[in-house]
Order: C-alpha cells, then sequence, then structure tokens
C-alpha cells in the first residue's frame, strides 16, 4: 500500500473516493465542510433531509458531487463531537471503508481527524487508520473453492493532515501501520487455518519462508530426536499421541549489533482435543486457535524485521498437536522436564504450560533481558478478563508497567493479574515436584505460577490471550492480536528513531 499526505482542500484531490465525516446534530467535520461549501451547500441539504446521518458507523456514498474532484463522497456519521475519540475514529473508519468496499476505488483520500482533541499525535492516528483500513479489507478465502472474489483494488491511500509538520511524523505511522497490518494478516492467516493444514511443520515452514525474506533474520528448527536430547519431555509428552512431528522453531532477528534481546514465546498448539482429558465436543474446532500465541510472535518478528528496528529479538515456539491414542500420555503419568524439575500431569488438558515451560529453559541460553510469552493459556482468564483486554502476569513490575502502557498506546489492550507466591501452593504434588493443574479457581494465575517455576533469574511476563486471540460464533475468526502490543513493546524499546 502507498500513502501519501495532503493539507489541500477535499474537493480539490481527484481521487476515487473521499472519506467525510458529519457529527450528531448536523455539525460537519473539516472535510465534510469544505465538500460542502464546493458543492453549494449539498452535505447540510442532505442533512436537512435526513438522507445522511452524524449516527455513528452510518454511512453513505455520494457519486457525481458537483463541484468537487472525487468520483465518490462516502459520508459517514462520527456521533458526538464531545465524546469523539479514537475508538470512535477507527469505527466510523471502518464503516467507511466497508461502504465503498464493493467499488471500484483504487485511490482515496481520508479526511477524518480527532479534530476535537488537544494534542493528537499524527504518528498514532496514521498507524490505526492503516491498521484499521486493511483490519476492515481482511478476508480470509484461502481454504475456498471457485473463482474468488477480488476485493477493493485499493492501493493508494491519501490522509488529510492540518498542516505541513505533521507530514513526517504521518508518514512514519502509516510505515508503522501497514507493517503492523500485514503482521496481523500473517498471524490471523495462521490461526484461522484448519488444523489439517496449519501443523506444527506448517509453522515451522512459514518461520523458515520469513528468514529468506528478510536479511538480519535466521530461523531454526529442531526434530524431536533434538528435543529428546536436549531433555524437554514435557514437551514431549503432550506430542505423544499424535501422528504429526512436533518442530521447536527458533528465529533470530539481529538489529542492534551485541544487546541482550527481548526472546518471545509463542504456544504453537495446533489443535488442542485436551488429549486423554479430553474436551466435550461443542465448540472443539476453535481449538485450531490454539497456536495463536505461536501466529502472533512469529508475526511480530515479521514487522520487526520488515521495518528492521534496531533491536534484539529472538522468537522460539514450541509446536505440537495434543491428541488422544494409545500412545498418549495419561493421568498421573510423571515427566521429566528439561529444567530437571518433574511434573505430575493430573490433567493432559493443561498441554501449554508443559510445551512452555521445556522452551523457557531453552530459551536460558540466549541470556534474554526480558523474556515474554504469549499463549491461549487458559479458559479461566477469559472468565476473568473476557474477551477484551490480554491479561499480564509478571515477576518484574517495570516489564509489566511497560507492556501494559504498550497496550494502551496501540490499543490492544491488556489487564495485569498477581502472580503472589501464595497461589502456586495449588500446584502441590503428592508424588512429583509438582503438578500441572491447581484447580478451578485463579486458574489463568496458577498456570502463570506454573511457568513461573522456570524463569527464575529471569525479566519474564507471561500473556495469556486466550480470549483475545480470536473471535467466536457469526464473526468467528482470529483478530491478529498481541501483534500490535507486541510492536509497540518493541518499538518503545528501540527509543526515538532516526
Ligand atoms: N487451550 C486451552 C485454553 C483455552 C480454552 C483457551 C478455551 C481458550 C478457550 C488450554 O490448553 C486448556 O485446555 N486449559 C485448561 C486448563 C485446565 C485443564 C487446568 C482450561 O482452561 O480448561
Ligand atoms: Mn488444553
Ligand atoms: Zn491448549
Amino acid at each position: 500500500m502507498r500513502y501519501f499526505t495532503t493539507t489541500s482542500k477535499a474537493s480539490r484531490r481527484a481521487v476515487d473516493c473521499v472519506i467525510v465525516g458529519i457529527y450528531e446534530r448536523g455539525k460537519l467535520g473539516a472535510g465534510a465542510a469544505d465538500i460542502d461549501s464546493a458543492s453549494k451547500g449539498s452535505i447540510k441539504q442532505l442533512t436537512r433531509n435526513g438522507d445522511i446521518s452524524g449516527q455513528l458507523g452510518s454511512c453513505t456514498v455520494l457519486t457525481d458531487v458537483a463541484g468537487v474532484r472525487a468520483s465518490r463522497v462516502a459520508v459517514v456519521g462520527l456521533g458526538k463531537f464531545s465524546s469523539f475519540g479514537v475508538k470512535q475514529f477507527c469505527r466510523a473508519l471502518r464503516a467507511a471503508i466497508n461502504a465503498i468496499s464493493k467499488s471500484n476505488s483504487r485511490q482515496i483520500l481520508n479526511t477524518l481527524t480527532l479534530e476535537n482533541v488537544a494534542n493528537t499525535d499524527p504518528y498514532y492516528l496514521a498507524r490505526h487508520t492503516a491498521q484499521t483500513i486493511a483490519g476492515t479489507l481482511y478476508r480470509f478465502t484461502e481454504m475456498k473453492s471457485g473463482r474468488k472474489k477480488a476485493g477493493m483494488p485499493l492501493n493508494k491511500i491519501g490522509l488529510a493532515i492540518a498542516k505541513r509538520g505533521d507530514a513526517g511524523r504521518t508518514m512514519r505511522g502509516s510505515e508503522h501501520g501497514d507493517a503492523i497490518a500485514s503482521g496481523m494478516s500473517l498471524a490471523k492467516d495462521l490461526g484461522n487455518l484448519p488444523a489439517n493444514v496449519c501443523t506444527p511443520s506448517y509453522l515451522a515452514r512459514t518461520a523458515q519462508r520469513l528468514a529468506r525474506e528478510h536479511k538480519y533474520l535466521r530461523t531454526r528448527v529442531l526434530n524431536e530426536t533434538e528435543m529428546k536430547r536436549l531433555g524437554m519431555h514435557s514437551l514431549l509428552s503432550v506430542t505423544a499421541g499424535s501422528n504429526e512431528p512436533a518442530k521447536f522453531i527458533v528465529m533470530q532477528y539481529k538489529g542492534a549489533g551485541r544487546d541482550k534481546p527481548v526472546v518471545l514465546v509463542g504456544k504453537g498448539v495446533t489443535f488442542d482435543s485436551g488429549g486423554i482429558s479430553l474436551k466435550p465436543g461443542p465448540a472443539m474446532d476453535e481449538m485450531k486457535y490454539d497456536m495463536c500465541g505461536a501466529a502472533s510472535v512469529i508475526a511480530t518478528m515479521a514487522v520487526i524485521a520488515k521495518l528492521k528496528l534496531p533491536v534484539n529479538v529472538n522468537v522460539v515456539v514450541p509446536a505440537v498437536e495434543n491428541l488422544p491414542s494409545g500412545r498418549a500420555t495419561k493421568p498421573g503419568d510423571i515427566v521429566k522436564s528439561m529444567s530437571g524439575l518433574t511434573i505430575e500431569i493430573l490433567n493432559t488438558d493443561a498441554e501449554g504450560r508443559l510445551i512452555l515451560c521445556d522452551a523457557l529453559t531453552y530459551s536460558r541460553r540466549f541470556k534474554p533481558d526480558v523474556i515474554i510469552d504469549v499463549a491461549t493459556l487458559t479458559g479461566a482468564c477469559v472468565i476473568a478478563l473476557g474477551h477484551h483486554r490480554t491479561a499480564v502476569m509478571s515477576n518484574n513490575d517495570d516489564l509489566a508497567d511497560s507492556i501494559v502502557a504498550a497496550g494502551e498506546s496501540s490499543h490492544d489492550k491488556a489487564w495485569r493479574l498477581p502472580l503472589d507466591e501464595e497461589y502456586a501452593t495449588q500446584l502441590n504434588s503428592n508424588f512429583a515436584d509438582f503438578a500441572n493443574v491447581g484447580g478451578r479457581d485463579g486458574g489463568a494465575i496458577t498456570a502463570a505460577c506454573f511457568l513461573g517455576k522456570f524463569t527464575d533469574g529471569m525479566n519474564w511476563a507471561h500473556l495469556d490471550i486466550a480470549g483475545t486471540a480470536w473471535k467466536s460464533g457469526k464473526q468467528k475468526g482470529a483478530t491478529g492480536r498481541p501483534v500490535p502490543m507486541l510492536t509497540e513493546f518493541l518499538l518503545a524499546r528501540c527509543g526515538p528513531l532516526p
């Protein structure tokens, strides 16, 4: 996608579509006001007649507006002027893009801004614009047969800015937004692909393809024999029932010389049936999304490499399938993890932590400055926070704070849960060093406590994305979260970019 900025009047640009906004009670946004005066009051007239409305999310597409160079004018409702913020901005923009998505628009100009909010950063506005447009146009059609409908042939997006001085930050924001959007599309694709296509081997091949596409990026994939040699018996116990070979994916991006890296670990269970502790049937198909942690860290790596950011990042993905069979791990089985600690597997459906613990131990060799694991780890997390915020648990307050802050500025929000050691007693076992489950109470936290047993001495945070990685129901599909938050976290570590 190409972007440009413009300070000229909306009515003067010969694009295929210009997007303008009107507030409730007939107040016109800057772009709409210009179109209105160029067209001798047509917008105000239509508002008076009730043909267009300021209701947030409504949109009417006008064609051949007199005195306007653009072929179409999408007039979108912005809601109340006083409550128009970033959320409303994205919602209005989404409505406009949906309204014109069946048109033949190649070049569009967006005039929506946050004109009522003092000191909006043009960088974030452009980033949200790029992300929202790409997110609205995203379709997953890979598995549909027949001729695929081509989407809108959009290739150029203009961003109206108030003053020339905003151009630099705006272009930087659109560049970052565009890269984040393509990372989110990759994460969504990997999530939406069915488990018979997106296997551990498929994830490994994707990581290897990315390494071929980007300089400074390397990928290594370990097979089960190599994992056995490393002592990853906890990870291997999860794949025992499956015929799909497990893969251990390691990606390394070097953008900052000899700095200690940020290590991102992603849960890559390409299908979670629960194993012998089999899950109930309804909605079990959604357990193809149990690799969304892996998808998000691989996709974030793609964003970082595309933007050539000055950071060092390692990605570690334990990728397995969790199925029952005659060779599957049974409740009560005890395994020795790579760290040497023994685990009594009381529930084979608590498998995420069993693969992550060996990935966390393996990651010690990178001497991480910080290590963050990302996982669709517990149903309990969905009970605690619902589908709006990712849960953060950490042994380091500064790290937790900067993750939550990155969530706020990228509008990919997170909320911290406690991690007191009292919770860990729920994992006590009569037979091994500890058990892999701690009962229903505080399930998201006891899962994190389990991981915490393997992160001693590291600055570590755990993100439970069970509620935020995908949507159920009619809108079923992966969200691409938390790619924006992770990218923001890494961008913040880069300091001001040249
Ligand atoms: N992948 C699931 C967690 C999950 C469930 C995410 C539903 C999103 C929706 C995980 O492997 C799991 O099964 N966790 C168990 C843990 C329990 C056995 C302690 C759970 O949450 O029920
Ligand atoms: Mn499970
Ligand atoms: Zn799982």
